[in-house]
C-alpha cells in the first residue's frame, strides 16, 4: 500500500521504517529539514536497539523516502498522524502538532484517503477533527501505539494488540487498516475494534494504569521504610498473584520519559475539563507519589553525607530507563537537579545518555563509567538500573567513604554490606 506518515520523531521514524520492511511504501514527513536529512541518509536521530538496521534496510529497499514536503503525501492512501502531543498550560496536552497536521492533510490528502491518527491525544480529539476531514471525503480513524522504548520495533510489528478506533460503521476503514496491518493479522496478533472516543481512551487508561502500579508499589515503600518492611520481597509475595502480576511492581525513583508523567497529566487535566475530575482525582496523588521519591532519594544522599554542599556525588544513570538515551523527565536527572541546588558536587555516568544530560544540566561533571564517577565519592547513587551497573561488584568501586544508594533496588544488600559497604534501597529495610 501506499502510505504516509506525519511526524518522524520516535514513533513516526519507527513506524514508518517497520511499515516499509512489511513492503509497504512509505513516504515520511517531517518538519524539521535535519531529521529528514539524517532519516534520509539512514542516521538514526535516536537511540533504540536494531533501528538503524531497519532504517538502512527500509531505505536500500527504495520503499521509505523522507521529506519536508507535505504535498508527497498526495498518492497516498493511508496517512498516519504520529506528530508529538508535548505537555502544555496546566499539564493539558499541546494540541498545535496534531491540529497543523490534520489541517495539511485536508488540503494534500486525495479525497478517498484514510487519516489514521497515531499521537496521544485528549478523548475527544478525533471526533473534534473528524469534522475537518470529512467535508474533503477523508475518512479517520485512531490506532493508538503502545511501544516502550527499547522495544520499539518489536512493539510496532508484533504488538500485544491492535487496536482500531473508527466512526459508526466505517468498514471501509477497517479494511484499509487490515491491509496495513496483515502480517501481524496473520501471526494471530489480536484486534480489537472499538469508536474513536473508547480508542482514544485505550492508550491513556493503559498508560495511567501502569503509571498507578508504580506508585502503588512506592508508596508501598514509603510504608516499609517506617515499618522494616522489605518493598522488594512485599512486591515478589502479591506479584505471585496472577491477578496482581509481578510486572511494573518494582519500586524504586519512579516513572519518567516522555509517556507516563505527561499522559497522566494531561489525562488529569482532560477529566477535568469534562466536569469528571473527581473520576481520576487519584492521578494527582500518583503523580505526587512519583516525585516525593526523587526527594527521599536526595534526603538519603544528606543523610549519608551530614551536609550537601561541598559533598562529592558520584550518580550512576541518567536516562529514564536503561537501553535508553531519553533523559526526558528523567528521575535521575531530577535528583541531579536537586543536589546540585543543595551544594552537592555531582558526578554523572550513563551509557547512552551523557550528551543529552549534559545539554539540559551542564553544572554536572560527566565521566565515561561508573569506576570513575565513583572515585573518591562520598556517596554512590545507583539511578538507572542499565546492566552494567546491576552487575557492579563492591570491589568495581573506590569511593572515599563507602555507601551505596540503590535507587532502583537492583543489588544485593548482603553483598555489599559483606564488604563493609553502608547500603540504602528504597523501601528496604
Ligand atoms: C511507556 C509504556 O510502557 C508504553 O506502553 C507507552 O506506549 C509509552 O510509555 P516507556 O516510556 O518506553 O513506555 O517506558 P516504560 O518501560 O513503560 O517505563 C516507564 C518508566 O517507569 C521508567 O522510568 C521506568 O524506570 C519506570 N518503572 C517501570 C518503574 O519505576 N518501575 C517498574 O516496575 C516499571
Amino acid at each position: 500500500m501506499l502510505l504516509s506518515v506525519i511526524g518522524c520523531g520516535y514513533l513516526g521514524a519507527v513506524h514508518a521504517a517497520a511499515m516499509a520492511s512489511l513492503g509497504h511504501e512509505v513516504v515520511g514527513v517531517d518538519v524539521d529539514p535535519e531529521r529528514v536529512r539524517a532519516l534520509s541518509a539512514g542516521e538514526p536521530p535516536f537511540f533504540e536497539p536494531g533501528f538503524e538496521e531497519l532504517l538502512r534496510a527500509s531505505l536500500d529497499s527504495g520503499r521509505l523516502t523522507f521529506t519536508t514536503d507535505l504535498s508527497a503525501v498526495a498518492g497516498s492512501e493511508v496517512h498516519f498522524v504520529a506528530v508529538g502531543t508535548p505537555q502544555g498550560v496546566d499539564g493539558a496536552a499541546d494540541l498545535t502538532y496534531v491540529d497543523a497536521a490534520v489541517a495539511g492533510l485536508a488540503e494534500h490528502a486525495r479525497p478517498g484517503s484514510l487519516v489514521v491518527g497515531k499521537s496521544t491525544v485528549p478523548v475527544g480529539t478525533a471526533v473534534r477533527l473528524a469534522a475537518h476531514l470529512t467535508a474533503r471525503d477523508i475518512a479517520l480513524a485512531w490506532n493508538p501505539e503502545f511501544l516502550r522504548e527499547g522495544f520499539a520495533i518489536q512493539d510496532t510489528l508484533k504488538p500485544d494488540r491492535i487496536v482500531y478506533g473508527v466512526a459508526d460503521g466505517d468498514t471501509s476503514a477497517v479494511d484499509r487498516l487490515d491491509a496495513v496491518y496483515a502480517q501481524a493479522l496473520a501471526e494471530g496478533v489480536t484486534r480489537l475494534v472499538v469508536d474513536l472516543p473508547t480508542a482514544e481512551l485505550v492508550k491513556v487508561a493503559a498508560n495511567a494504569f501502569l503509571a498507578t502500579k508504580i506508585s502503588f508499589i512506592n508508596a508501598m515503600a514509603e510504608i516499609a521504610e517506617v515499618t522494616g518492611a522489605d518493598v522488594t520481597a512485599l512486591a515478589d509475595a502479591i506479584g505471585h498473584d496472577a491477578r496482581i502480576g509481578r510486572r511494573f511492581l518494582n519500586a524504586g525513583v519512579g516513572f519518567g520519559g516522555g509517556c507516563l508523567p505527561k499522559d497522566i497529566r494531561a489525562f488529569a487535566a482532560r477529566a477535568e475539563e469534562l466536569g469528571v475530575g473527581h473520576a481520576v482525582g487519584f492521578l494527582r496523588e500518583v503523580d505526587a507519589i512519583n516525585l516525593r521519591r526523587r526527594a527521599r532519594v536526595v534526603e538519603l544522599v544528606a543523610d549519608a553525607v551530614g551536609d550537601l554542599a561541598g559533598a562529592r556525588v558520584a550518580l550512576l544513570g541518567l536516562a529514564f530507563k536503561p537501553d535508553s538515551d531519553d533523559v526526558r523527565d528523567s528521575p535521575a536527572l531530577d535528583v541531579a537537579r536537586q543536589l546540585r541546588a543543595a551544594g552537592a558536587h555531582v558526578v554523572a555516568t550513563d551509557p547512552a545518555a551523557r550528551h543529552g544530560a549534559e545539554r539540559l544540566l551542564p553544572e554536572l561533571e560527566y565521566v565515561v563509567d561508573a569506576a570513575t564517577a565513583a572515585r573518591g565519592a562520598d556517596v554512590v547513587v545507583l539511578l538507572t538500573e542499565w546492566a552494567e551497573y546491576r552487575g557492579l561488584q563492591p570491589a568495581d568501586l573506590e569511593p572515599a567513604t563507602r555507601v551505596m544508594i540503590d535507587g532502583r533496588n537492583v543489588l544485593d544488600p548482603a553483598a555489599w554490606r559483606a564488604e563493609g559497604w553502608v547500603y540504602r534501597g528504597l523501601g528496604r529495610a
